[in-house]
């Protein structure tokens, strides 16, 4: 693949990015080593183990860039509140919502909560994902934040899982027993803190939004946030256009999540910012509402990208489900679809090892998704079930 960078706007030249059949990929330890006519590299290499993928298509590894990956509970009653009409807010107000997860998160014990986050690990895996940015945020006090996050720390160790980057999302909702305000004050003074002491998380998030945290409440959790050593994320304009895109830009976070309704010159501000537009389109979906702006960011030429944004209230781990949204809904290209959830999703969260991931590259990690036939494209043309037959995830293989 050519350059770097993300990959924007239209692409006209799929062959920069694709390659004809009869490539081999010699892979050393968990590192691509070589990419070249099978051929040659038969010659040059006698002594390999040779892995016959018999004309299935290869894609990289996708790499999931947005999850709430450990919470307990169930809220699928509220399915019944939103065919009736109510927006979120009046769910969260009714008693869903995050807050309404929270219970059940601080009461299930430290080996259920890594249970459900292995289980829904190897859900990412069989639907390709070989790296997850995983969010806390159903704790909502000191104790219960550092507490999953920790438990994300232990999981991420755990072999032949994808690789896990933690981001610690306090400021998430404000508790059942607390006002925004005071909970607030509380971050600042007493959580964040804390999490800095603890030092496992390598990000910090803010649900920037009308009636969760203010603009300027955002800006000074996220300032504290970066002066701590933190990486800067956000969640921005899921329902309105709130104003988070201007401060995405000013703050030069790496990724503004949702950006559903943020205005076009806040948009271009974030681009020229360096800042990513990580767009969830997984949500609108569950919630029966419209797709974010895909086609405009084309046409502009702006950055953007595709994650899962799994959660209580979007209970998917497959992009390539996702990847289906925006092709077999959208009309995106499927090159551009899979670009948003690989080399550019990778962008906005490091691989632990360093390496480049989310592109099949020389010197990148050997995550690799086999497809279960010999178009690349039907990566995101099965919504419902895994298109893959095998995933390599650090060089290793693991069959589905
Ligand atoms: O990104 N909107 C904020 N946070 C999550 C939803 C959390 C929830 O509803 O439990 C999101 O969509
Ligand atoms: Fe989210």
């Amino acid at each position: 693949m050519a350059g770097d960078g993300p990959i924007i706007g239209n692409v006209t030249d799929e062959s920069a990015y694709v390659s004809e059949a009869g490539l081999a990929i010699l892979i050393d330890g968990f590192v691509i080593e070589k990419i070249g006519p099978t051929e040659e590299l038969l010659s040059e290499y006698s002594q390999v183990e040779i892995l016959d993928l018999e004309g299935k298509a290869v894609i990289p590894g996708l790499v999931d860039s947005h999850t709430h990956l450990l919470w307990s509970g169930d809220r699928s009653r509220e399915v019944s509140w939103k065919q009736q009409g109510l927006s979120y807010r009046e769910i969260s107000q009714r008693g869903g919502g995050i807050a309404a997860t929270v219970i059940p998160t601080r009461t299930a014990s430290d080996s259920e909560l890594a249970h459900l986050g292995i289980e829904r690990m190897r859900e990412s895996l069989r639907n390709g994902t070989t790296h997850l940015e995983a969010k806390s945020g159903y704790g909502l006090d000191t104790e219960s934040e550092l507490r999953l996050l920790s438990i994300a720390e232990g999981i991420s160790a755990i072999e032949r899982l994808p690789s896990l980057d933690l981001t610690w999302l306090g400021a998430h909702a404000a508790p059942m027993d607390n006002s925004i305000d005071s909970y607030f004050e509380e971050i600042l003074s007493e959580q964040l803190p804390a999490v800095l002491e603890q030092g496992i998380a390598r990000s910090a998030d803010v649900f920037c939004e009308p009636g969760w945290f203010s603009v300027e409440q955002s800006e000074e959790i996220l300032k504290a946030s970066r002066v701590g050593g933190l990486d800067l994320r956000i969640h921005i304009d899921e329902f309105v256009d709130g104003g988070g895109g201007a401060l995405a830009a000013d703050l030069k976070v790496s990724t503004a999540d949702h950006a559903h309704y943020t205005n076009d010159d806040d948009r271009a501000a974030m681009h020229a910012s360096g800042v990513n537009a990580g767009f969830l389109p997984g949500t609108p979906y569950s919630m029966g509402e419209e797709y974010p702006p895909f086609s405009k960011c084309i046409e502009n030429e702006w950055a953007w990208t595709i994650a899962s944004d799994f959660n209580p209230n979007c209970r998917t781990l497959s992009l390539p489900f996702i990847g289906s949204i925006l092709v077999q809904r959208n009309e995106i290209p499927p090159i551009i679809a899979l670009a948003a959830c690989t080399r550019n999703s990778a962008l906005t969260t490091p691989h632990p090892s360093g390496l480049v991931h989310g592109q099949i590259k020389e010197g990148g990690i050997a995550n690799l998704n086999i497809l279960d036939g010999p178009w690349w494209q039907s990566w995101c043309l099965q919504p419902g079930h895994s298109p893959f037959a095998a995933t390599m995830l650090e060089g290793e293989m693991i069959f589905h």
